[in-house]
């Protein structure tokens, strides 16, 4: 018999259970059915037709619509993001079974084509707000848990991953600590002024662009052994890229119809990438143990 999407991603939900926490009353929770997770208070919540499960306790639009997860996959498939996940993966090989949840994982393809270059027995797990991503992600890259929640609130139980990654989305420290086993890596990849910066030439007018915080002081406020890597490269961008990367990324929501006619006709012979990579280790509880 073959395996439907669904049956595949409600396997790996079910071996996997123990991670899940009710969103509504934080209680354990239990596969049903194959088709849904219900927990110990009664709160259920239905396997989609490609095998997620929604988690958000409300409903969320977001501006991340099918058509920009669609884009940013064409994309990402043609190994512009190669070197940053080369980069993310390194950090990650010495880990033999590992669950690993990717929180903002938007459409799936990062987390799927990590998992794929891991040689050990691991799981991952992909979140998101936006329902689109994650539909996308679970009819796509079956074989992980897909499910929609809110990163700031995560529907999982205390200390159940070895691994955060967290790939230009926001971040929850708190919630990352939290779910973090003992010695847990946690990975950011954070966009750097050089990213884009081709387009952000043609639609910004070379204003540069950059997180307001400074995220190497706070991963090192919440994580020990920081460590950071930049990667910058130029990626030979083929002609056909050209529309899909100005479609999947919001530094260029808003830009008036004649702005991306003009990038479409000059055209972006290459264009850079530009990212570092901050790592940490959480931190051991101090102060607790007094035995000398
Ligand atoms: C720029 S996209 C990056 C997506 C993916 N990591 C990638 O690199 O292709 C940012 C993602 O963060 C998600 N996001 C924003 N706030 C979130 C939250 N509170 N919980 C979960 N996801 C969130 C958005 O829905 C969006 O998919
Ligand atoms: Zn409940």
């Amino acid at each position: 018999m073959t395996l439907s999407k669904k049956m595949i991603n409600a396997q790996v939900m079910e071996t996997n259970v123990d991670v899940f926490r009710c969103p509504i009353c934080l209680s354990e929770m239990v596969m049903m059915d194959g088709s849904r997770l219900v927990c110990a208070d009664n709160h259920s919540f239905d396997l989609s037709k490609n095998g997620y499960v929604n988690l958000a306790p409300q409903a969320h639009v977001t501006k991340y619509d099918q058509a920009l997860f669609e884009a940013r996959k064409t994309v990402m498939n043609s190994g512009f993001f190669d070197g940053v996940l080369e980069s993310i993966v390194k950090t990650m090989e010495a880990q033999e079974h590992a669950v690993i949840l990717d929180a903002g994982c938007g459409g799936g393809t990062h987390l799927s084509t990590i998992l794929s270059r891991l040689t050990g027995d691991v799981t991952g797990v992909g979140i998101d707000l936006a329902k689109e991503g994650i539909t996308a992600a679970a009819k796509e890259y079956p074989g992980a848990i897909w499910s929609v929640a809110d990163l700031a609130n995560c529907p999982f139980q205390t200390e159940k991953f070895d691994t955060i990654l967290n790939i230009l989305s926001p971040a929850n420290y708190a919630e990352f600590t939290r779910l973090l086993k003992p010695g847990g890596l946690f990975v950011k990849a954070v966009p750097e002024s050089g990213y884009l910066k081709e387009l952000r030439d043609i639609f910004y007018e070379d204003k540069g662009q950059k997180e307001d915080a400074d995220p190497v002081a706070r991963v090192a406020d919440h994580f020990d052994e920081v460590n950071t890597e930049r990667i910058t490269y130029t990626f030979p961008l083929a002609a056909e890229l050209l529309a899909p990367l100005i479609q999947m990324t919001p530094l260029t929501w808003g830009a008036s119809a004649d702005k991306v006619e003009k990038a479409l006709q000059m055209g972006i012979p290459t264009i850079t990438i530009d990212f570092t990579i901050i790592t940490g280790v959480k931190r051991e509880e101090s102060g607790l143990c007094l035995v000398e």
